[in-house]
């Protein structure tokens, strides 16, 4: 029998109307959250996220899904691949950013090869992100192949979001970063992935820079909530790398739009700094010394001055109180 359609028309793409107004998450987000967005045709935003401060403003401005990816081993580390992302730091990051979003729905992206060796290994590192991350879920680049592995995590009660199509972990193998299901045989396959990893359990799927049609594809042919990235605007969520997103990358992808300008705002603010040490202008309050307080400390400066009629302090004294013996 088929299934029933999981999702409603998705809503008309219209003209930008500018910045929506900023509306934090009035409770938990959760899987069925997301399952009942996908099923009402609501677009849910997603974006990778860090550390607890950047945690704490994407949560005050509503975004519902973090992904702590293992894109932190070029934004973070500065490595040049994303398959130098030590498992230790991004569980530290993953607990940060929840810490820092209580209410999101936090992803933890699982780095190369900690779920690669043995199932055995797989099922411990995930469960790492849930308990000690404290994330919703764990993100696993994938294709049918890894349906046994799915199934097991599953199984132990670990959601598990599978992202298909084009998977950066396998850029060592393929050349580099690039686009995926260009193709009739690739396009199917990508297809046959998402269709076999849902089937295996996957609570989510991502898909990733693929022809829209593919993505439309699986969206036709699944059930649970597909995140896209540089897959179309069908897609139930989508996610982005915070840094392409908010013009802080120097190379942010051909999908990646970006609609903010931090970088050159940090530019801006740290040249102001500079120019600001360099005039002696710090700004902000300075600490003060009550006046009883002050006087014993001028006293004991000169005292100390003329005792030890030390160079030292008779600068700081000079410099502090703008004169002096
Ligand atoms: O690690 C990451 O940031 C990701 C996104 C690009 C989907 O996997």
């Amino acid at each position: 029998m088929p299934k029933p359609p999981l999702r409603s028309e998705p809503k008309p793409v219209g003209a930008a109307p500018g910045p929506a107004p900023a509306a934090p998450l009035a409770g938990r987000v959760t899987l069925r959250t997301l399952e009942s967005w996908a099923l009402e045709g609501k677009a849910f935003a997603c974006l990778t996220c860090y550390d607890a401060t950047t945690a704490r403003w994407l949560e005050r401005a509503g975004v519902p899904v973090l992904l702590v990816g293992d894109t932190a081993a070029e934004v973070i580390l500065g490595f040049e691949r994303t398959t130098d992302m030590p498992l230790e730091i991004l569980l530290a990051l993953t607990a940060a950013v929840r810490r820092g979003a209580p209410h999101a729905l936090v992803m933890g992206d699982m780095p190369f090869l900690t779920y690669h060796a043995s199932t055995g290994a797989a099922l411990r590192n995930a469960g790492r992100f849930l308990t000690e991350g404290r994330a919703d879920c764990v993100k696993i680049e994938a294709d049918a192949s890894f349906a046994p592995l799915v199934k097991s995590m599953t199984r132990a009660g670990i959601p598990v979001c599978a992202h298909v199509g084009s998977r950066p972990q396998l850029a060592g193998l393929r050349g580099g970063y690039g686009s995926a299901g260009r193709t009739a045989d690739e396009a199917a396959s990508i297809v046959g992935d998402a269709l076999a990893l849902e089937r295996a359990g996957a609570s989510l799927l991502l898909v990733e820079a693929v022809p829209p049609v593919v993505a439309a594809e699986i969206l036709a042919q699944t059930r649970v909530p597909l995140i896209g990235i540089g897959a179309g605007p069908a897609c139930d969520g989508q996610v982005l790398v915070l840094q392409d997103l908010v013009g802080m990358s120097d190379t942010p992808p051909r999908f990646a739009e970006p609609t903010g300008s931090l970088g050159a705002g940090l530019v801006d603010a740290a040249r102001s700094w500079i120019d600001r040490v360099e005039r002696r202008d710090i700004g902000g309050r300075e600490y003060v010394l009550p006046p009883d307080e002050d006087r014993a400390f001028e006293q004991a400066l000169r005292d100390s001055a003329l005792s030890r009629r030390t160079p030292c302090g008779t600068r700081f004294w000079k410099r502090t109180r703008g004169g002096g013996t």
